[in-house]
Protein backbone atom coordinates (compact mmCIF):
# COMPACT_ATOMS: atom_id res chain seq x y z
CA UNK A 1 0.00 0.00 0.00
CA UNK A 2 1.10 4.04 -0.88
CA UNK A 3 2.00 5.88 2.20
CA UNK A 4 -0.23 8.70 2.38
CA UNK A 5 1.61 11.53 3.06
CA UNK A 6 0.32 14.98 4.67
CA UNK A 7 0.32 17.59 1.53
CA UNK A 8 3.07 20.28 2.14
CA UNK A 9 0.57 23.01 2.36
CA UNK A 10 -1.96 21.41 4.63
CA UNK A 11 1.26 20.42 6.83
CA UNK A 12 1.97 24.58 6.57
CA UNK A 13 -1.16 25.77 7.29
CA UNK A 14 -1.55 23.48 10.67
CA UNK A 15 2.10 24.20 11.30
CA UNK A 16 1.41 28.35 11.14
CA UNK A 17 -2.24 28.03 13.05
CA UNK A 18 -1.18 25.87 15.91
CA UNK A 19 1.54 28.32 16.60
CA UNK A 20 -0.84 31.13 16.35
CA UNK A 21 -3.17 29.12 18.74
CA UNK A 22 -0.45 28.57 21.27
CA UNK A 23 0.85 32.49 21.34
CA UNK A 24 -3.03 33.58 21.33
CA UNK A 25 -4.17 31.24 24.40
CA UNK A 26 -1.02 31.82 26.32
CA UNK A 27 -1.46 35.65 25.67
CA UNK A 28 -5.03 35.95 26.43
CA UNK A 29 -5.25 33.98 29.53
CA UNK A 30 -1.82 36.08 30.94
CA UNK A 31 -3.90 39.42 29.76
CA UNK A 32 -7.27 37.69 31.54
CA UNK A 33 -5.06 37.22 35.24
CA UNK A 34 -3.66 40.41 35.12
CA UNK A 35 -6.74 42.00 34.28
CA UNK A 36 -8.87 40.17 36.72
CA UNK A 37 -5.90 40.78 40.03
CA UNK A 38 -5.70 44.30 38.92
CA UNK A 39 -9.71 44.77 38.80
CA UNK A 40 -9.30 43.02 42.45
CA UNK A 41 -6.71 44.94 43.70
CA UNK A 42 -8.84 48.31 42.77
CA UNK A 43 -11.72 47.01 44.99
CA UNK A 44 -9.92 46.42 47.86
CA UNK A 45 -8.21 49.47 47.42
CA UNK A 46 -11.93 51.51 47.51
CA UNK A 47 -13.15 49.15 50.22
CA UNK A 48 -10.15 50.24 52.68
CA UNK A 49 -10.19 53.60 51.58
CA UNK A 50 -13.88 54.28 52.93
CA UNK A 51 -13.19 51.22 56.15
CA UNK A 52 -10.39 53.69 56.98
CA UNK A 53 -12.09 56.94 56.98
CA UNK A 54 -14.87 55.20 59.03
CA UNK A 55 -12.61 54.29 61.49
CA UNK A 56 -10.40 57.06 61.88
CA UNK A 57 -13.67 59.48 62.24
CA UNK A 58 -15.67 56.86 64.44
CA UNK A 59 -12.92 56.89 67.03
CA UNK A 60 -13.97 60.60 68.62
CA UNK A 61 -17.72 60.86 68.12
CA UNK A 62 -19.63 59.29 70.23
CA UNK A 63 -21.52 56.48 68.50
CA UNK A 64 -25.13 56.91 69.68
CA UNK A 65 -25.33 60.26 67.56
CA UNK A 66 -23.65 58.64 64.97
CA UNK A 67 -26.17 55.04 64.98
CA UNK A 68 -29.33 57.92 64.98
CA UNK A 69 -28.89 59.09 61.38
CA UNK A 70 -26.50 56.24 60.00
CA UNK A 71 -27.12 57.77 56.14
CA UNK A 72 -26.47 60.85 57.04
CA UNK A 73 -23.45 60.38 58.99
CA UNK A 74 -22.14 58.42 56.07
CA UNK A 75 -22.86 61.11 53.27
CA UNK A 76 -21.43 63.68 55.31
CA UNK A 77 -18.18 61.73 56.41
CA UNK A 78 -17.86 59.77 52.86
CA UNK A 79 -18.88 63.08 51.23
CA UNK A 80 -21.52 60.76 49.18
CA UNK A 81 -23.82 58.61 49.54
CA UNK A 82 -22.01 54.96 49.21
CA UNK A 83 -23.62 53.11 45.79
CA UNK A 84 -23.53 49.39 45.75
CA UNK A 85 -21.81 48.90 49.13
CA UNK A 86 -23.00 47.94 53.04
CA UNK A 87 -21.24 48.91 56.02
CA UNK A 88 -21.91 48.17 59.73
CA UNK A 89 -20.78 48.92 62.39
CA UNK A 90 -20.36 45.84 65.59
CA UNK A 91 -19.31 45.82 69.03
CA UNK A 92 -16.94 43.53 70.54
CA UNK A 93 -19.01 40.76 70.56
CA UNK A 94 -20.44 41.15 67.21
CA UNK A 95 -23.80 42.70 68.25
CA UNK A 96 -24.50 45.64 64.73
CA UNK A 97 -24.89 48.71 66.31
CA UNK A 98 -25.58 50.90 62.77
CA UNK A 99 -25.93 49.27 59.32
CA UNK A 100 -26.67 50.42 55.53
CA UNK A 101 -27.00 48.37 52.89
CA UNK A 102 -27.42 49.25 49.04
CA UNK A 103 -27.05 45.91 48.07
CA UNK A 104 -30.07 43.91 47.08
CA UNK A 105 -30.01 40.35 48.74
CA UNK A 106 -29.21 39.17 52.07
CA UNK A 107 -26.53 40.32 53.98
CA UNK A 108 -24.63 37.44 55.11
CA UNK A 109 -22.87 37.10 59.08
CA UNK A 110 -19.55 38.18 59.53
CA UNK A 111 -17.12 35.41 59.45
CA UNK A 112 -15.83 34.20 62.45
CA UNK A 113 -12.21 34.13 61.03
CA UNK A 114 -12.59 37.66 60.47
CA UNK A 115 -14.54 38.70 63.69
CA UNK A 116 -11.05 37.15 65.72
CA UNK A 117 -8.70 38.87 63.58
CA UNK A 118 -10.15 41.94 64.38
CA UNK A 119 -10.60 41.69 67.73
CA UNK A 120 -6.61 41.01 67.57
CA UNK A 121 -6.32 44.66 65.81
CA UNK A 122 -6.00 43.48 62.07
CA UNK A 123 -7.41 44.28 59.14
CA UNK A 124 -9.12 41.06 56.69
CA UNK A 125 -10.08 40.86 53.36
CA UNK A 126 -12.50 38.03 52.81
CA UNK A 127 -14.25 37.06 49.12
CA UNK A 128 -17.80 35.61 50.23
CA UNK A 129 -18.42 33.16 47.27
CA UNK A 130 -22.11 31.37 47.90
CA UNK A 131 -23.62 34.90 48.67
CA UNK A 132 -26.26 36.04 45.59
CA UNK A 133 -24.24 38.00 44.34
CA UNK A 134 -20.70 37.24 45.92
CA UNK A 135 -19.69 39.78 47.94
CA UNK A 136 -15.77 40.97 48.83
CA UNK A 137 -16.08 42.51 52.03
CA UNK A 138 -13.29 44.06 54.34
CA UNK A 139 -13.42 43.93 58.00
CA UNK A 140 -11.38 47.08 60.22
CA UNK A 141 -11.11 46.99 63.98
CA UNK A 142 -11.62 50.58 65.49
CA UNK A 143 -8.73 51.35 68.12
CA UNK A 144 -9.27 53.44 70.87
CA UNK A 145 -6.67 53.56 73.52
CA UNK A 146 -5.22 50.73 72.22
CA UNK A 147 -8.17 48.70 72.96
CA UNK A 148 -10.19 47.67 70.03
CA UNK A 149 -13.84 48.90 70.51
CA UNK A 150 -15.84 48.26 67.99
CA UNK A 151 -15.47 46.83 64.36
CA UNK A 152 -16.43 48.33 60.58
CA UNK A 153 -17.05 46.70 57.67
CA UNK A 154 -17.86 47.69 54.68
CA UNK A 155 -18.76 45.25 51.59
CA UNK A 156 -19.68 45.48 48.11
CA UNK A 157 -21.24 43.48 45.71
CA UNK A 158 -18.91 41.66 43.22
CA UNK A 159 -21.58 41.56 40.29
CA UNK A 160 -20.02 43.87 38.21
CA UNK A 161 -16.38 42.52 38.44
CA UNK A 162 -17.94 38.93 37.34
CA UNK A 163 -19.97 40.42 34.53
CA UNK A 164 -16.85 42.70 33.07
CA UNK A 165 -14.68 39.12 33.60
CA UNK A 166 -17.67 37.70 32.14
CA UNK A 167 -17.67 39.45 29.01
CA UNK A 168 -13.93 39.64 28.71
CA UNK A 169 -13.70 35.70 28.77
CA UNK A 170 -16.81 35.40 26.14
CA UNK A 171 -14.82 38.03 23.76
CA UNK A 172 -11.50 35.68 23.87
CA UNK A 173 -13.85 31.90 23.95
CA UNK A 174 -15.16 34.07 20.62
CA UNK A 175 -12.20 35.40 18.82
CA UNK A 176 -9.23 32.82 20.08
CA UNK A 177 -11.03 30.42 17.50
CA UNK A 178 -12.60 32.83 15.18
CA UNK A 179 -9.19 33.93 14.16
CA UNK A 180 -7.64 30.04 14.15
CA UNK A 181 -10.56 29.09 11.32
CA UNK A 182 -9.27 32.81 9.86
CA UNK A 183 -5.86 31.82 9.63
CA UNK A 184 -6.39 28.49 8.78
CA UNK A 185 -8.67 29.58 5.83
CA UNK A 186 -6.86 32.17 4.63
CA UNK A 187 -3.25 30.33 5.38
CA UNK A 188 -4.40 27.48 3.37
CA UNK A 189 -5.33 29.32 0.08
CA UNK A 190 -1.89 31.43 0.48
CA UNK A 191 0.12 28.05 0.68
CA UNK A 192 -1.96 26.19 -2.23
CA UNK A 193 -1.29 29.92 -4.27
CA UNK A 194 2.26 29.87 -3.39
CA UNK A 195 2.87 26.07 -4.26
CA UNK A 196 0.67 25.79 -7.18
CA UNK A 197 3.93 26.59 -9.88
CA UNK A 198 5.50 23.13 -8.10
CA UNK A 199 2.18 21.04 -9.42
CA UNK A 200 2.82 22.78 -13.33
CA UNK A 201 6.14 21.59 -12.56
CA UNK A 202 4.94 18.16 -11.99
CA UNK A 203 2.50 18.03 -14.83
CA UNK A 204 4.85 19.31 -17.41
CA UNK A 205 7.30 16.52 -15.83
CA UNK A 206 4.78 13.75 -16.77
CA UNK A 207 4.65 14.94 -20.65
CA UNK A 208 8.20 14.82 -21.27
CA UNK A 209 9.58 12.47 -22.87
CA UNK A 210 12.54 11.26 -25.26
CA UNK A 211 10.42 12.39 -28.17
CA UNK A 212 8.88 15.63 -26.54
CA UNK A 213 11.61 17.60 -25.15
CA UNK A 214 9.71 20.84 -26.25
CA UNK A 215 7.95 21.49 -23.39
CA UNK A 216 8.98 24.05 -21.16
CA UNK A 217 7.26 25.18 -17.56
CA UNK A 218 5.97 28.82 -17.83
CA UNK A 219 5.29 30.00 -14.67
CA UNK A 220 5.52 33.54 -15.44
CA UNK A 221 7.82 36.27 -14.06
CA UNK A 222 8.60 34.56 -11.07
CA UNK A 223 11.90 34.87 -9.60
CA UNK A 224 11.15 33.57 -6.34
CA UNK A 225 12.51 30.34 -5.18
CA UNK A 226 9.95 28.02 -6.93
CA UNK A 227 10.47 30.42 -9.97
CA UNK A 228 14.67 29.58 -9.94
CA UNK A 229 13.30 26.06 -9.40
CA UNK A 230 11.25 25.95 -12.76
CA UNK A 231 14.53 28.05 -14.76
CA UNK A 232 16.55 25.29 -13.52
CA UNK A 233 14.28 22.56 -14.71
CA UNK A 234 13.73 24.39 -18.12
CA UNK A 235 17.62 24.65 -18.54
CA UNK A 236 17.85 20.83 -17.86
CA UNK A 237 15.12 20.21 -20.40
CA UNK A 238 17.10 22.60 -22.78
CA UNK A 239 20.20 20.36 -22.32
CA UNK A 240 18.56 17.17 -22.20
CA UNK A 241 17.48 18.38 -25.36
CA UNK A 242 20.79 19.34 -27.12
CA UNK A 243 22.27 16.55 -26.02
CA UNK A 244 19.36 13.95 -27.49
CA UNK A 245 19.97 15.98 -30.70
CA UNK A 246 23.44 15.34 -30.80
CA UNK A 247 23.06 11.98 -30.00
CA UNK A 248 20.73 11.84 -32.81
CA UNK A 249 22.92 13.70 -35.47
CA UNK A 250 26.33 11.46 -33.96
CA UNK A 251 23.76 8.41 -35.18
CA UNK A 252 23.65 10.21 -38.61
CA UNK A 253 27.37 11.14 -39.09
CA UNK A 254 28.13 7.87 -38.16
CA UNK A 255 25.79 6.12 -40.92
CA UNK A 256 26.79 8.38 -43.39
CA UNK A 257 30.41 7.85 -42.85
CA UNK A 258 30.61 4.34 -43.06
CA UNK A 259 28.23 4.50 -45.81
CA UNK A 260 30.55 5.82 -48.09
CA UNK A 261 32.90 3.16 -47.59
CA UNK A 262 30.49 0.38 -48.18
CA UNK A 263 29.31 2.18 -51.25
CA UNK A 264 32.77 2.22 -52.66
CA UNK A 265 33.44 -1.75 -51.74
CA UNK A 266 29.72 -2.78 -53.08
CA UNK A 267 30.95 -0.67 -56.43
CA UNK A 268 34.00 -2.43 -57.38
CA UNK A 269 32.56 -5.80 -56.08
CA UNK A 270 29.71 -5.66 -58.35
CA UNK A 271 32.42 -4.11 -61.37
CA UNK A 272 34.36 -7.45 -60.54
CA UNK A 273 32.04 -10.20 -60.51
CA UNK A 274 30.30 -8.34 -63.75
CA UNK A 275 32.95 -10.48 -66.19
CA UNK A 276 35.54 -13.02 -66.20
CA UNK A 277 39.02 -10.92 -65.21
CA UNK A 278 42.43 -11.94 -64.70
CA UNK A 279 44.33 -12.31 -61.53
CA UNK A 280 45.89 -9.82 -61.41
CA UNK A 281 42.49 -7.04 -62.06
CA UNK A 282 40.78 -8.88 -59.25
CA UNK A 283 44.04 -8.51 -56.68
CA UNK A 284 43.91 -4.77 -57.61
CA UNK A 285 39.99 -4.84 -56.42
CA UNK A 286 40.89 -6.61 -53.75
CA UNK A 287 43.58 -4.41 -52.05
CA UNK A 288 41.46 -1.45 -52.86
CA UNK A 289 38.26 -3.42 -50.88
CA UNK A 290 40.82 -3.66 -48.42
CA UNK A 291 41.78 -0.23 -48.34
CA UNK A 292 38.22 0.66 -47.74
CA UNK A 293 37.80 -2.15 -44.98
CA UNK A 294 40.66 -0.74 -43.20
CA UNK A 295 38.94 2.69 -43.61
CA UNK A 296 35.61 1.34 -42.07
CA UNK A 297 37.95 -0.56 -39.04
CA UNK A 298 39.54 2.87 -37.82
CA UNK A 299 36.54 4.65 -37.90
CA UNK A 300 35.29 1.99 -36.03
CA UNK A 301 38.10 1.63 -33.99
CA UNK A 302 37.78 5.30 -33.04
CA UNK A 303 34.37 5.41 -32.27
CA UNK A 304 34.77 2.79 -29.70
CA UNK A 305 37.35 4.57 -28.45
CA UNK A 306 35.38 7.65 -28.05
CA UNK A 307 32.77 5.89 -26.64
CA UNK A 308 34.44 4.36 -24.16
CA UNK A 309 36.22 7.35 -23.36
CA UNK A 310 32.65 8.89 -23.00
CA UNK A 311 31.45 5.96 -19.81
CA UNK A 312 35.19 6.23 -18.45
CA UNK A 313 36.23 3.33 -19.48
CA UNK A 314 39.46 3.66 -20.77
CA UNK A 315 42.16 3.20 -18.19
CA UNK A 316 45.08 4.89 -19.39
CA UNK A 317 48.38 3.23 -18.18
CA UNK A 318 50.92 5.85 -17.08
CA UNK A 319 54.44 5.59 -17.74
CA UNK A 320 57.34 7.60 -18.30
CA UNK A 321 57.27 9.18 -21.84
CA UNK A 322 60.75 11.11 -23.39
CA UNK A 323 58.18 14.05 -25.38
CA UNK A 324 61.54 14.58 -27.42
CA UNK A 325 62.00 10.87 -28.66
CA UNK A 326 57.82 10.66 -29.26
CA UNK A 327 58.09 13.96 -31.49
CA UNK A 328 61.19 12.39 -33.06
CA UNK A 329 59.52 9.44 -33.49
CA UNK A 330 56.39 10.15 -34.87
CA UNK A 331 57.89 12.05 -37.24
CA UNK A 332 59.63 10.03 -38.67
CA UNK A 333 56.37 7.97 -39.18
CA UNK A 334 55.12 11.07 -41.09
CA UNK A 335 58.22 12.09 -43.38
CA UNK A 336 56.88 9.66 -46.59
CA UNK A 337 53.39 11.05 -45.93
CA UNK A 338 54.80 14.45 -46.52
CA UNK A 339 56.94 13.70 -48.86
CA UNK A 340 54.57 12.06 -50.92
CA UNK A 341 52.31 15.53 -50.42
CA UNK A 342 55.61 17.77 -51.40
CA UNK A 343 55.60 19.27 -47.89
CA UNK A 344 58.80 20.21 -45.95
CA UNK A 345 58.38 18.75 -42.36
CA UNK A 346 60.54 20.48 -40.15
CA UNK A 347 61.73 19.49 -36.38
CA UNK A 348 62.74 22.45 -35.03
CA UNK A 349 64.20 23.02 -31.52
CA UNK A 350 62.69 20.48 -29.12
CA UNK A 351 62.99 21.18 -25.30
CA UNK A 352 63.16 17.29 -23.94
CA UNK A 353 60.54 16.95 -20.64
CA UNK A 354 59.86 13.74 -19.46
CA UNK A 355 55.50 13.05 -18.85
CA UNK A 356 54.04 11.01 -16.96
CA UNK A 357 51.59 9.44 -19.35
CA UNK A 358 50.27 6.90 -21.46
CA UNK A 359 52.76 6.57 -24.47
CA UNK A 360 50.48 5.33 -26.89
CA UNK A 361 47.74 7.62 -26.74
CA UNK A 362 50.04 10.68 -27.19
CA UNK A 363 51.68 9.01 -30.11
CA UNK A 364 48.50 9.27 -31.60
CA UNK A 365 47.06 12.40 -30.58
CA UNK A 366 50.45 13.75 -32.13
CA UNK A 367 50.06 11.89 -34.84
CA UNK A 368 46.74 12.91 -35.91
CA UNK A 369 47.56 17.03 -35.18
CA UNK A 370 50.72 16.39 -37.59
CA UNK A 371 48.97 14.35 -40.08
CA UNK A 372 46.22 17.47 -39.87
CA UNK A 373 49.09 19.73 -40.59
CA UNK A 374 50.47 18.38 -43.85
CA UNK A 375 46.80 17.46 -45.22
CA UNK A 376 45.53 20.74 -45.15
CA UNK A 377 48.31 22.27 -46.59
CA UNK A 378 49.06 22.89 -50.32
CA UNK A 379 52.08 20.98 -52.18
CA UNK A 380 55.38 23.18 -51.02
CA UNK A 381 53.75 24.60 -47.83
CA UNK A 382 55.82 23.29 -44.50
CA UNK A 383 55.02 21.99 -41.46
CA UNK A 384 56.93 22.98 -37.96
CA UNK A 385 57.38 20.99 -35.28
CA UNK A 386 58.61 22.62 -31.83
CA UNK A 387 58.54 22.19 -28.39
CA UNK A 388 59.75 24.23 -24.80
CA UNK A 389 59.24 23.17 -21.30
CA UNK A 390 57.67 26.59 -18.91
CA UNK A 391 55.56 26.48 -15.68
CA UNK A 392 55.57 23.00 -14.97
CA UNK A 393 54.04 21.95 -18.37
CA UNK A 394 55.38 21.31 -21.73
CA UNK A 395 54.29 23.13 -25.08
CA UNK A 396 54.01 20.90 -28.31
CA UNK A 397 53.73 23.53 -31.28
CA UNK A 398 52.53 21.99 -34.64
CA UNK A 399 52.42 25.11 -37.40
CA UNK A 400 51.53 24.53 -40.81
CA UNK A 401 51.50 27.33 -43.51
CA UNK A 402 48.26 25.88 -45.33
CA UNK A 403 44.60 26.46 -45.86
CA UNK A 404 43.56 27.86 -42.59
CA UNK A 405 40.38 26.96 -40.69
CA UNK A 406 37.45 29.68 -41.26
CA UNK A 407 36.46 31.23 -38.09
CA UNK A 408 33.24 29.75 -38.17
CA UNK A 409 34.28 26.40 -38.00
CA UNK A 410 37.32 26.64 -35.45
CA UNK A 411 35.02 26.37 -32.40
CA UNK A 412 33.12 22.84 -33.86
CA UNK A 413 36.50 21.22 -35.11
CA UNK A 414 37.33 19.20 -32.25
CA UNK A 415 33.28 17.94 -32.69
CA UNK A 416 32.79 14.43 -33.48
CA UNK A 417 32.44 13.85 -37.23
CA UNK A 418 32.53 17.47 -37.88
CA UNK A 419 34.92 18.25 -40.83
CA UNK A 420 35.14 21.87 -42.91
CA UNK A 421 33.67 22.25 -45.74
CA UNK A 422 36.88 22.35 -47.67
CA UNK A 423 38.29 19.73 -45.97
CA UNK A 424 35.43 17.49 -46.98
CA UNK A 425 36.49 17.36 -50.53
CA UNK A 426 39.74 17.44 -50.14
CA UNK A 427 41.47 14.96 -47.88
CA UNK A 428 39.96 11.22 -47.01
CA UNK A 429 39.06 11.72 -43.15
CA UNK A 430 36.44 11.08 -40.66
CA UNK A 431 36.21 13.86 -38.46
CA UNK A 432 37.35 12.21 -35.47
CA UNK A 433 40.98 13.11 -35.54
CA UNK A 434 41.09 16.23 -33.04
CA UNK A 435 38.15 14.89 -31.01
CA UNK A 436 39.91 12.25 -29.88
CA UNK A 437 43.09 14.47 -29.44
CA UNK A 438 41.33 16.14 -27.25
CA UNK A 439 39.63 13.64 -25.40
CA UNK A 440 43.44 12.36 -24.61
CA UNK A 441 45.10 15.43 -23.99
CA UNK A 442 42.06 16.66 -21.23
CA UNK A 443 42.86 12.99 -20.09
CA UNK A 444 46.33 13.81 -19.06
CA UNK A 445 45.12 16.66 -17.12
CA UNK A 446 46.16 18.86 -20.60
CA UNK A 447 44.59 21.24 -23.11
CA UNK A 448 44.75 21.78 -27.03
CA UNK A 449 44.48 25.46 -28.26
CA UNK A 450 44.34 26.60 -31.98
CA UNK A 451 44.70 29.75 -33.42
CA UNK A 452 44.15 29.62 -36.97
CA UNK A 453 43.35 32.41 -40.30
CA UNK A 454 41.81 30.93 -43.24
CA UNK A 455 44.75 30.87 -46.47
CA UNK A 456 47.58 31.82 -43.96
CA UNK A 457 47.67 28.33 -42.01
CA UNK A 458 47.10 27.08 -38.65
CA UNK A 459 48.94 27.26 -35.30
CA UNK A 460 48.06 23.88 -32.86
CA UNK A 461 49.53 24.06 -29.59
CA UNK A 462 49.42 21.00 -27.33
CA UNK A 463 49.71 21.76 -23.83
CA UNK A 464 50.55 19.04 -21.13
CA UNK A 465 51.56 19.00 -17.36
CA UNK A 466 55.17 17.34 -16.93
N1 LIG B 1 46.01 22.04 -39.56
C1 LIG B 1 44.76 22.29 -40.02
N2 LIG B 1 44.57 23.22 -41.01
C2 LIG B 1 43.34 23.45 -41.47
N3 LIG B 1 42.23 22.84 -41.03
C3 LIG B 1 42.36 21.90 -40.08
C4 LIG B 1 43.63 21.58 -39.52
N4 LIG B 1 43.44 20.62 -38.57
C5 LIG B 1 42.12 20.37 -38.57
N5 LIG B 1 41.46 21.12 -39.46
C6 LIG B 1 40.01 21.16 -39.71
O1 LIG B 1 39.39 20.49 -38.63
C7 LIG B 1 38.59 19.41 -39.08
C8 LIG B 1 38.58 18.29 -38.09
O2 LIG B 1 39.84 17.67 -38.02
P1 LIG B 1 39.93 16.16 -37.64
O3 LIG B 1 39.10 15.95 -36.44
O4 LIG B 1 41.35 15.76 -37.54
O5 LIG B 1 39.19 15.43 -38.81
P2 LIG B 1 39.72 15.02 -40.27
O6 LIG B 1 41.16 15.32 -40.31
O7 LIG B 1 39.40 13.61 -40.35
O8 LIG B 1 38.93 15.86 -41.20
C9 LIG B 1 39.17 19.09 -40.42
O9 LIG B 1 38.22 18.51 -41.25
C10 LIG B 1 39.64 20.42 -40.95
O10 LIG B 1 38.57 21.10 -41.54
MG1 LIG C 1 42.52 14.55 -38.86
Amino acid sequence: MKQFDVPIKVRLTLWYSGILAVILIVFSSGVFIYFKNSLQQSIDVKLRSIAEVLSSSLTDIHSASVFGNFERYLENVLGRKPKGKFIQIMDRSGKIGAKMSDIEGEVVPTSFSAMEKALKGELSYETIEYAQPRLRIITVPIVEKNKVTSIVQVGTSLNDFDETMRRLFIIMIISIPTSIIVTIIVGYFMARKALKPVDQIRRTAVKISSTNLDETIDIGKRRDELGRLAETFNDMITRLRDAFHRVNQFSIDVSHELKTPLTILKGETEVALRRDKDKDEYRKTLLSNLEEIDRMTMIIDDLLMLSKSDSQEIKLSYEEVPVRDLIVDVCMDMKLFADTKGIELVVQELDDARLKGDELKLRRMLWNIIQNGIKYTHRGGKVEISSHVNDGYIWIDVKDNGVGIAEKDIKYIFDRFYRGDKSRKRESGSGLGLSISKWIAEAHKGIIEVKSKPAEGSLFTIKLPI
